[in-house]
């Protein structure tokens, strides 16, 4: 156990402390995207009690974790997340990543639970390529966009919706897209992405460089974020992230997150499948020193 009193934080051997956490609350998804890296673990569709989740994020606040993702598959596909989120401690920021196509009818008592804001995942603005994309039946894009008028009613700011960038299926919708969330004033916010290429789709990839340099040619303002010292750019208006993951070094290097299995295992690096540590069946007493296991078997994945 901790002892009381003493702010004991988790630090890895590359200086790196563990400021969050991302946890998956299932593996299941009723949208099937042509890129998915599935949190980079398959489970067996096994999902943490309640209990369990909220066990794990307590001791994570114990250790100075202030922010959480719950994550899925599609999270909003457990009835049970208001419960899990009543039932957390304070922490700095709750926010989930969802496809927003159950959304609609949950926004409020989501942010009556206690979550905070919400990452919505929409990569188009036009249904015919959304359903080329997630697989999905027609009629599902409306449903995200109704989901995310319900989050910004609700309160769950500021949005971020991702999107995913594929060269030559939506890499010239970038601008509509920075009209769509600045449409929301400062309630929405564009989070453009970097495939990570899980599935072998090499025709899909971008030009980061090319994109990066015009985001910055067009920007009149740039933020610097301490998460993965992640670049914020400020366009007519609308607040552009990039995330570039893919052999980053600086991104790695300022990676301060923890992620957690739908199936209940501690998972040092998204990239990483064979350092994970099982907790599904840890008692509370237990959690503190298989949280330091898992800390300690955290090496950034990209090093110069
Ligand atoms: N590359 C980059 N981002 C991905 N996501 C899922 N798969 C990939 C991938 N291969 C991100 C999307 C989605 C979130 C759940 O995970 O941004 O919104």
């Amino acid at each position: 156990m901790l002892s009381a009193g003493k702010e004991e934080v988790l630090t890895d051997s590359y200086g790196r402390t563990v400021r969050s956490l991302r946890m998956s609350v299932t593996d299941r998804c009723n949208l099937d995207c042509i890129y998915c890296h599935n949190e980079g673990h398959i489970g067996h569709n096994k999902e943490m009690s309640i209990d369990t989740i909220v066990n794990i994020v307590d001791v994570a606040s114990q250790f100075g974790v202030d922010r959480l993702k719950f994550s899925g598959g599609e999270p909003l596909l457990r009835k049970d997340l208001e419960d899990v989120l009543a039932r957390l401690p304070g922490m700095k920021d709750v926010s989930l990543t969802t496809n927003a196509t159950l959304l609609r009818n949950r926004a409020f008592s989501l942010k009556d639970s206690g979550l905070k804001r919400v990452n919505i995942s929409l990569d188009t603005l036009d249904p015919d390529k959304y359903r080329s994309i997630t697989n999905c039946k027609k009629g599902t894009f409306d449903k995200v966009l109704d989901g995310i008028h319900e989050a910004v009613d609700a309160g769950l700011t500021p949005i971020k919706i991702n999107m995913v960038l594929l060269k030559d299926l939506n890499d010239n919708e970038i601008e509509d897209m920075m009209d769509f969330t600045s449409s929301y004033g400062g309630d929405v916010i564009l989070q453009l992405i970097e495939l990570m290429d899980f599935r072998e789709l090499p025709q899909y990839r971008i030009d980061s460089d090319e994109i990066e340099s015009s985001l910055l040619d067009a920007s009149s303002e740039i933020r610097v974020r301490e998460l993965h010292k992640r670049k914020k750019y400020i366009i007519n208006g609308a607040e552009v992230e990039f995330v570039r993951p893919v052999d980053n070094t600086e991104f790695c290097a300022n990676c301060n997150r923890l992620r957690v299995t739908a199936d209940g295992k501690l998972k040092p690096c998204l990239l990483v499948s064979d350092n994970l540590v099982d907790v599904s069946h840890a008692s509370k007493e237990e959690l503190p020193d298989l949280f330091r296991l898992a800390v300690s078997r955290r090496v950034p994945y990209c090093r110069s």
